[in-house]
């Protein structure tokens, strides 16, 4: 076995000198603050969590406060971040700090991956950042950033080579647990400021000198992950049943799992006729087809049909749902294009 390189020295001193600093989750140990950070960063781009932290640790400021808001005004809040299962599990953990910790997070990478939505490295994370414990993260930057500082080879689509690169991010941490949130988030600035997935900055890069897919000539050869995406595609017909007296539209709650758990959604049908099928005869001639468009799931593209109708006295679809006023849409859990289709921006 060849010792591994030291890439945390040279991480660390980048980090401190050319990092990012000035994140609002930086310059805290509070877990509830880094959690919060973490869940929310996990897919989604830091210039777009920045507004929506603020917002969440105003109406939040502890994990006590939120695990006691009813899970709606959560989703409401979450809303337009996307993949809502992670504002799902943000509640039920807090629930869960709160009847099984006492309200604190527990300080071991051990403890928090056993909580709704903290996998192995936002567990760690959290204990790097908050408690200085030596674990290793490994998100899909940080596998682009360490599989080529050591020209790791093996198809990530295999869980034992995944594995094996578990261990070697485990081997390369720094010896002092001191370091570990310089480190930590060294590996992140890293991944997202220079090694870039096409045309990483290697002149730019303080794991140049030990960077083994840089000496091959071939940084872009890692990671290796044969595994294909299967894209699929389908279309919905979304019922817009609009009240003419107020606005309100009639919403339904989206069926756990699926598309858009949980959130409050306009009716869909798999076809025009099914759609049409769900309104009385009388109202038929009156449905208006507004312009389709395409949202983009990560597995999926869906095409969206929306068609309107007028609600005549007293009717409303059929199934569960409610009429909800124009005045109480920005409080829902909405999904994006919903959100958009009822509140077109600038309109
Ligand atoms: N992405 C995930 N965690 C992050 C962090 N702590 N800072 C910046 N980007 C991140
Ligand atoms: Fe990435 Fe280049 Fe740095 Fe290697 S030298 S870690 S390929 S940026």
């Amino acid at each position: 076995m060849t010792p591994p390189p030291d890439l945390a020295g040279p991480l660390v001193r980048w980090q401190r000198s050319h990092g990012r600093h000035g994140l609002p989750w930086q310059g805290t140990r509070d877990p509830y603050r880094v959690w919060l950070s973490e869940v929310m960063l996990q897919q989604t781009q830091v210039s777009v969590v920045l507004g929506y932290y603020e917002r969440f640790l105003d109406r939040w400021p502890d994990v006590a406060a939120l695990a006691a808001a009813p899970l709606d005004d959560v989703l409401g809040a979450w809303s337009g971040l996307g993949y809502y299962s992670r504002a799902r599990n943000l509640h039920r953990c807090a629930q869960e700090v709160v009847a099984r910790f006492g309200g604190a997070f527990p300080p071991t990478q051990a403890e928090l991956v056993t909580l709704p939505g903290i996998g192995r490295s936002t567990a760690a994370a959290i204990a790097a950042f908050c408690f200085g414990e030596r674990a290793a993260i490994l998100d899909g930057n940080v596998k682009r950033v360490l599989t080529r500082a050591l020209a790791f080879g093996e198809d990530l689509a295999s869980s034992a080579a995944e594995r094996r690169l578990w261990d070697l991010a485990t081997a390369v941490l720094p010896a002092d647990g001191a370091d570990m949130p310089a480190y930590t988030q060294g590996l992140m600035d890293l991944g997202a400021t220079v090694c870039l997935a096409r045309s990483p900055n290697c002149l730019l890069c303080p794991l140049q000198p030990a960077c083994a897919a840089r000496a091959q000539g071939r940084p872009e050869a890692f990671p290796v992950k044969t595994r294909k995406l299967r894209r699929t595609a389908q279309s919905l017909w979304l019922l817009q049943a609009v009240r003419p007296a107020d606005g309100a539209v009639w919403l339904a709650k989206r069926p756990v799992p699926g598309v858009w758990a949980g959130l409050w959604c306009l009716p869909l049908h798999d076809s025009r006729a099914a759609l049409e099928a769900s309104v009385p005869a009388a109202l038929q001639p009156s449905l208006d087809d507004a312009p389709a468009f395409t949202h983009v799931l990560t597995h999926k593209d869906l095409h969206l049909h929306p068609v309107r109708a007028r609600a005549a006295p007293g009717w409303q679809p059929a199934g569960e749902g409610a009429w909800f006023a124009p005045s109480q849409w920005p409080q829902l859990g909405l999904p994006a294009p919903i959100r958009r289709l009822l509140e077109p921006p600038g309109g």
